[in-house]
């Protein structure tokens, strides 16, 4: 799974096979360059989605509910959902371990298929006090098996662990029959994700100890920009080839 936020890199995630498309609400931080992911709304999210769905991808495409669209009862969380849907999600996720039991069961009653998300949930920045890695001790790592077991017994179809010692990633992959997601989970997750932005090198943040960076195209689109600029203050650019020709009466 890898996120994208808008139809071109929509297109290139499918185009590479990848199997799950996340719009994640790392929108706010990734894009819209917020601190965190409070800061983001269902109204945003639903326009990234449409821009996403837009480019008719082959893979499934699952949209972040954000932070308070799942928090305050189910009846707004099912109309929140069900406005990402028509935006053209397949799917949602959301945060949280037994706690989003109700709210599960009802975007599922709605026909809603939900994925999970436990572990560093970074809507719970405020919460955790930071960005922690979570599940340090065995009581917490027991905790958390619990919260994955739950969501599973709720019927969620997939589940995220983000930010946990790999062994916890282990443990709760081993406990259940869904898929898991890791990021920052270790090796032993069914599934991994990445932010389409960190895994590519376009990000000014220093990357997290779990983000393989698989190309440098910050800089690629720096230096790219910067020959542009050069070429117009030089008047190399546009050349003959990138102008269109004069019809031959155009100034009698
Ligand atoms: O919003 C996001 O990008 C996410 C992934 C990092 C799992 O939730």
């Amino acid at each position: 799974m890898v996120t994208a936020y808008d139809e071109p890199s929509a297109r290139y995630v499918d185009e590479a096979g990848v199997d799950i498309i996340l719009v994640g609400d790392s929108l706010a931080n990734v894009v819209l360059g917020h601190a965190d992911t409070l800061h983001v709304t269902v109204e945003e999210m639903c326009h990234h989605v449409r821009a996403v769905a837009a480019a008719k991808p082959r893979a499934h495409v699952v949209a972040d509910m954000p932070w308070l669209s799942y928090h305050v009862d189910n009846a707004d969380s099912v109309r929140n959902a069900g406005a990402l849907i028509r935006a053209g999600a397949q799917s949602v996720k959301l945060e949280g371990g037994q706690v989003r039991r109700d709210v599960v069961r009802s975007l599922l009653d709605a026909e809603i298929p939900v994925m999970g998300h436990v572990g560093l949930t970074p809507q719970s920045v405020l919460a955790f006090g930071g960005f922690k890695v979570q599940a340090k001790t065995s009581e917490a790592a027991k905790w958390l098996v619990e919260d994955a077991i739950t969501l599973q017994d709720e019927g969620v179809y997939a589940l995220v662990i983000e930010g946990v010692p790999s062994a916890v990633g282990t443990l709760v992959t081993e406990a259940l029959a869904i898929p898991t997601i890791g990021i920052g989970a270790g090796p032993d997750t069914d599934g991994q994700v990445l932010v389409f932005h960190d895994l590519l090198g376009m990000t000014n943040r220093t990357p997290a100890k779990f983000v393989r960076q698989y190309a440098q195209l910050g800089p690629v689109i720096v230096e790219a920009l910067t020959n542009f600029a050069a070429d117009v203050r030089s008047g190399a650019f546009p050349s003959e080839s990138e102008t269109y020709a004069n019809p031959e009466d155009l100034l009698n």
